[in-house]
């Protein structure tokens, strides 16, 4: 590791107690000098973040990178040995002046000196305020929550859900916006980095210059989206629920299957970095998710009391292939009709493999919750494409390419009449609010909400638009702008608001609301507002 300059100060949110540099701006009860070494550089380059809110608890992590984007795999972040003491503290005032748990844990080399607290033991239903300290260096302070109870009463509960985040073709305006709406939770849906490099000029560059394919290079680029002030400012706002797309590994792999059709033992070991450095930067249980080997247990249920349930599910690891993979040029996604490919409709494929799709039908049937949202990567609505000749195609990498899967599903939410199914999407950088529906004429099962990118580019929207005459339960779709999707969930109704920045390559960029939507009450579907 590197030896003394003063930490450098960092931009932060500076509101509601969530402060930038606060060695500076807050009173240390850490005290000057946590345990630690005496640091050259500040070793909390990547920000702070918290996720998996509990009724006792919730996950607080950060990795020390005093050299976030060191390029020599000897040294990951700057660091060379051992194991560091790293100091946290948690308050129920943003000033940290109330601490109710404090102590010292170690980062170790072989987790890229990234440190995850599991908090347990905490009062229900109220928000926390959090920081970490190694020697004379302190991390900014973050705002976290435990959730209410099960089946507490619960009234309100606001979160924003994100997806598709491309460092390179746009600043992360669209995180600072949502950062600045305080919400209790944060959703990433997935594309959380993007692995290749810049196929079109951006406005930044990823770092190293080449696709990450090894453990140094997505650990690089996992630390360079979080030393984004924007991304860390999002974090330190709100603790998360975390799910990831394609991107995190590779463009629309599924399963063992790559792209670009690699030996799967070898994708695998590509899946397995990635993976593991997924891990290191993010906010996850390590007593569920700590990867082992190319495996990494995601999925998981959130209840926040009586209100809303989230089931996060992972809808790469465990989907069955590509529909009709071994042919040339289908190793990713692409459209077919169903002559062309009967397979897409075999009724054993799946997106989630048989142990999820059995773990979230129970979860469901079991749900006593006021809503349910069903918290996932891609478009799950039926999209009929037609083609030039007429035909109707099928798009194979989102829920159109496993649509007995999504039947499954949607008869199994009516069958065990689960309150108020809610999907919410991301991986096509466009905003849809859907109609789920088993039968094109018939009631609507679930309502659909998908949020446009943060900042990866959009498809057509006149493509879009032009397949809507086919899809009538589709009621909205854009694909033009940037942004988010913010949510606000009462007993009686759920408010989603389309927010969009003017313009993602503007780091100033400001925010608007693009539509607005209600889903009422035991009635599916969505409103426009
Ligand atoms: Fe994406």
């Amino acid at each position: 590791m590197t030896l003394p300059t003063p930490p450098t100060r960092r931009r932060f949110l500076q509101s509601a107690g969530i402060v930038g540099g606060a060695s500076i701006l807050a009173p240390s009860l850490i005290g000057c000098v946590a345990p630690g070494p005496r640091w050259t550089r500040d070793p909390f380059t990547l920000g702070i973040a918290s996720g998996d809110p509990r009724p006792d608890g919730f996950v607080l992590w950060t990795r020390l990178a005093p050299d976030p984007l060191s390029a020599d795999p000897a040294t990951p972040g700057g660091m060379s040995s051992g194991g560091v003491p790293v100091a946290y503290e948690i308050s129920t005032d943003p000033s940290m002046s109330v601490l109710v748990r404090s102590g010292t844990a170690t980062a170790l080399a072989e987790d890229a000196w990234s440190v995850h607290l599991e908090i347990t033991g905490l009062p229900p239903g109220r928000p926390y305020w959090y920081r970490f300290a190694s020697g004379a260096a302190q991390s900014g302070i973050g705002r976290t929550m435990t959730a209410p109870a099960i089946g507490a009463p619960l009234d309100k509960m606001r979160f924003g859900f994100v997806s598709c985040s491309n460092y390179e073709v746009g600043y992360f305006s669209a995180y600072r916006h949502l950062a600045n709406e305080q919400p209790d939770l944060v959703v990433f849906l997935g594309d959380y980095i993007y692995e290749h490099v810049g196929r079109r000029p951006g406005v930044r560059l990823h770092s190293d210059g080449v696709a990450a394919k090894d453990l140094r290079t997505y650990r690089n680029r996992y630390a360079q989206y979080h030393t984004d002030p924007d991304l860390q400012s999002v974090h330190a706002a709100a603790p998360c629920l975390m799910t990831w797309d394609d991107h995190e590994v590779q463009n629309d792999y599924a399963n063992d299957l790559s792209e670009t059709f690699d030996d799967p033992a070898q994708f695998l070991k590509r899946r397995a970095a990635a993976y593991r450095a997924y891990y290191e930067h993010m906010p996850v249980r390590p007593s569920l998710s700590y990867p082992n080997g190319p495996d990494m247990r995601l999925y998981d249920r959130f209840s926040f009391g009586d209100l809303i349930e989230f089931s996060v599910l992972d809808g790469r690891q465990y989907r069955s292939s590509q529909a009709c993979y071994a042919r040339p040029n289908n190793g990713g996604g692409h459209v077919e009709t169903d002559a062309s490919c009967p397979e897409r409709l075999e009724p054993a494929r799946s997106m989630l493999g048989p142990a999820q799709e059995k773990w979230l039908f129970d979860g469901l049937a079991k749900a006593t919750t006021r809503w349910n949202v069903i918290a996932q990567d891609v478009l799950m609505a039926e999209l009929r494409e037609r083609q030039s000749d007429g035909r109707i195609a099928h798009w194979t990498d989102d829920w159109n390419g496993y649509p007995a899967c999504r039947e499954r599903l949607l008869r199994h939410i009516r069958d065990a009449s689960v309150r108020n199914p809610v999907v919410i999407g991301g991986d096509s950088h466009t905003f849809w609010a859907n109609e789920l529906k088993l039968d094109p004429g018939g009631p609507t099962v679930a309502t659909e909400f998908v949020g446009t990118s943060i900042t990866s580019y959009g498809p057509s929207y006149d493509a879009w638009v032009s397949y809507l005459p086919d899809n009538p339960h589709v009621k909205f779709v854009d694909s033009r702008q940037r942004g988010y999707v913010a949510v606000e969930v009462t007993p009686q109704r759920m408010d989603v608001a389309m927010r969009v920045v003017s313009d993602a390559t503007d780091p100033k960029a400001t925010l608007s609301t693009l539509r607005n939507f209600i889903v009422e009450d035991k009635r599916a579907g969505p409103v426009s507002a």
